[in-house]
């Protein structure tokens, strides 16, 4: 059978893209639904290409049992015909994706913004940690644990699984 391929995308691929995938991945094993996701990880930025996440996103993470194992890498155009859904982390995120979507074909992913999954965002951006405190991570991993459970609902839905 044909996996769900879902992408999270957001500008470095170190801190908030990987989070989301991680806590995806979580939701989708409890489900026991593995077996029909193909699930990754990418940055509109290639700057960080090739690291772990971001230590202090590993850390905010391992502290609630969940481990960030992805590596970061660009995101590609032709991401944009391969994946069925693509989350952007902010409305930055998404306009670089809509402009990497130039071709003659539009994009065959359903492109969404993290936060419209959320139950009652106050902002539809996940704020970016990087340059915060720890705060920040906490923030962003529960925000994240909130909408990808929300988005496993809705694509389960969708795909009738
Ligand atoms: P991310 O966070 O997009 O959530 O991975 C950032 C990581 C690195 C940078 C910006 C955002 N940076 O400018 O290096």
């Amino acid at each position: 059978m044909e996996k769900i391929k879902v992408l999270f995308v957001c500008l470095g691929n170190i801190c908030r893209s990987p989070m989301a995938e991680a806590h995806f991945i979580a939701h989708v094993r409890n489900a026991g639904l593995e077996d029909r996701f193909l699930i990754d990880s990418a940055g509109t930025s290639g700057h960080h290409a090739g690291e772990k996440a971001d230590s202090r996103m590993r850390y905010t993470a391992g502290a609630h049992g969940i481990d960030i194992q992805s590596r970061s890498r660009q995101l590609l155009r032709s991401d944009l015909m391969e994946f069925d859904y693509i989350l952007a982390m902010d409305r930055s995120n998404q306009r670089n994706i809509l402009a990497l979507d130039r071709g003659v074909n539009p994009m065959r992913a359903k492109l969404h913004l993290m936060r419209e999954f959320e139950t009652d965002p106050d902002n539809l951006d996940v704020p970016d940690p990087y340059y915060g405190g720890q705060d920040g991570f906490e923030e962003v991993y529960a925000m994240l644990k909130e909408s990808t459970a929300n988005l496993l609902k809705s694509i389960r839905q969708e795909q009738g699984i």
